[in-house]
């Protein structure tokens, strides 16, 4: 997968790309991409955003310039970009990012995604050269690269060769094969602590009564709504 990331803060990435789970994706041949939205404008000193018409605090992120930036990434008009790839727009009311949106985009061969900053975005970006607006909560960042690495570890963890252990994503939280529950609680050494026993049947060794006792738990925590 090619997952490009437009951002007025590409420096902010340097630890995200070095978690293992990230290297891993990268070194499988997965792709990391930034363009910094300010390396394009076609503005003088930099400028990439401008006050809001009608009014109001914050300032806005201009048209022209996501134009810009996606022009010289991909070299074609930006309208057109979504026949080939999701453009994604990181917005706080945009559709909720779960495991199920997750799996989707996980699907995808690239990805871009379009971090806001300030007030957020001129609306034309979103209707024009974005296929998808996604939120990761009903709360406000103050920009989108936080929103950009949620989205991009839950992704790039989904992908073959990210995770040292194949199965860790296929029986977790809100999987199918947990029929959407969060998972079963875990534990480990030592098996008593401070007088807290771990469930005597996770020392069993008895595979079908760990299993059964593990989706029992799954299902009488969830499914969350
Ligand atoms: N940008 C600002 N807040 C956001 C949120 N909650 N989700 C996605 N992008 C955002």
């Amino acid at each position: 997968m090619e997952i490009d990331v437009f951002t007025l803060f590409p420096e902010a990435f340097g630890w995200f790309e070095r978690q293992r789970h990230v290297a891993n994706a990268l070194a499988a041949g997965h792709h990391l991409g930034y363009v910094n939205y300010r390396d394009h404008t076609p503005l003088s000193a930099g400028q990439v955003d401008d006050t809001p018409f009608g009014g109001g605090a914050g300032m806005v992120l201009r048209v022209d310039v996501v134009e810009a930036a996606l022009h010289a990434r991909y070299g074609r008009d930006p309208v057109e970009l979504g026949e080939t790839r999701r453009v994604i727009a990181l917005t706080p009311g945009g559709r909720l990012l779960d495991d199920a949106l997750v799996d989707e985009l996980a699907g995808e061969e690239a990805l871009t995604l379009l971090s806001g900053r300030y007030e957020g975005f001129d609306q034309r970006i979103i209707e024009h050269f974005a296929t998808d607006e996604v939120s990761i909560g009903r709360y406000v960042l103050a920009g989108g690269e936080l929103a950009a690495m949620v989205l991009a570890d839950a992704v790039l963890r989904k992908l073959p060769g990210a995770l040292g252990h194949p199965d860790s994503a296929l029986e977790e939280s809100f999987s199918d094969a947990l029929g959407g529950a969060p998972e079963y609680p875990h534990y480990t050494r030592p098996a008593e602590y401070r007088g807290w026993r771990v469930p005597e049947v996770l020392l069993s060794g008895h595979h079908a009564r760990i299993r059964e006792w593990r989706l029992q738990q799954s299902a009488a925590r969830g499914p969350l709504s």
